[in-house]
């Protein structure tokens, strides 16, 4: 039987050069949807899908994202003395939502690099990662799902979703044999195809729970033209020694990474809102 999958890799150490100058000082995953940081949906998807071990990959500089989760005593005392139950309780809530850890990645050097830096904290056992930007509403959650298949094929599993032609190049697209039931068997992987050349429309969309050995199979990954490591360039690798599986996303994504994609997140999840969505949605209308 497969071990249990208890940790997830966030790599959060990209220069955010799609919405900037937001992200020139700050943190793109603490950009907030709403009221909550990117990064907030992401780690709570992983509690929900019972992951409760975050590890966090920042740039150096960074002690931002950390912080959002730990406790903040001061603040805690400040909101006790006024009285502010509510906010007390979240800000609280917060803190014990998952156990978090900081690793940091000197240089952007790509997403297998990212990955890489989290071995130590992730050790000799299966682990999730959620690339922030990919928001996910999903019910059950999408990590859920994967780590249920990968209960079920005990290797590693891809979440993926059909994308326009047009839009392959801004992915890692699979090659992939049906098995039914949303379920895949990879047979390649490519990162960001031509659309003229891709093997398909099912581009990786930001989650993955994976063995181990894939940091051996990274190790061995060179670095692409842009003198990155690519984490699909480290799985085509693995898909040598054993098979993967991808299965497709039941839910709405939103790429939350770029402008267009942040702004359609924010929206969304105020609409969900009961104590935002009925005045928001006359502001809209008020708009057309
Ligand atoms: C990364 C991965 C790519 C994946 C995408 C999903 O690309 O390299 O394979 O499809 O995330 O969002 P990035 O968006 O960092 O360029």
């Amino acid at each position: 039987m497969a071990a249990p999958v208890r940790t997830v890799v966030f790599p959060a150490a990209g220069l955010g050069t799609r919405i900037l100058p937001a992200t020139k000082a700050f943190p793109k995953e603490l950009l907030p949807l709403v009221d909550r940081p990117i990064v907030q949906y992401g780690v709570e998807e992983a509690v929900a899908s019972g992951i409760r071990r975050v590890v966090l990959v920042t740039s150096p500089g960074n002690t931002m994202t950390g912080a959002h989760f730990a406790p903040h005593p001061a603040l805690e005392a400040v909101l006790e003395e006024r009285g502010k139950t509510e906010s007390l309780a979240v800000v609280r809530a917060l803190s014990a939502l998952a156990e978090v850890t900081t690793v940091h990645q000197a240089q952007p050097l790509g997403l297998g690099h990212a990955v890489l830096m989290a071995r130590p904290e992730v050790g000799d056992e299966p682990f999730a990662v959620v690339l922030p930007d990919d928001v996910i509403d999903a019910d059950p959650p999408a990590l859920r799902r994967m780590t249920d298949l990968f209960a079920a094929v005990g290797g590693p599993v891809l979440l993926v979703e059909r994308v326009p032609r047009e839009a392959v190049q801004r992915y890692g697209i699979i090659d992939a044999k049906a098995l039914g039931q949303g379920v895949f068997e990879v047979r390649d992987l490519v990162e960001k195809p031509d659309p003229a050349t891709a093997p398909s429309d099912l581009a990786i969309v930001g989650r993955y729970v994976l063995t181990p050995d894939v940091f051996d199979a990274l190790e061995r990954t060179g670095a692409d033209a842009g003198g990155e490591i690519q984490l699909t360039d480290g799985l085509r690798r693995l898909l040598e020694h054993r098979p993967l599986h991808a299965c497709e996303l039941v839910g709405t994504r939103h790429d939350a990474g770029n402008r267009l994609g942040f702004l359609k997140a924010s929206v969304y999840f105020a609409l969900k809102r009961p104590d935002l969505a009925p005045q928001l949605r006359a502001f809209l209308t008020e708009l057309d």
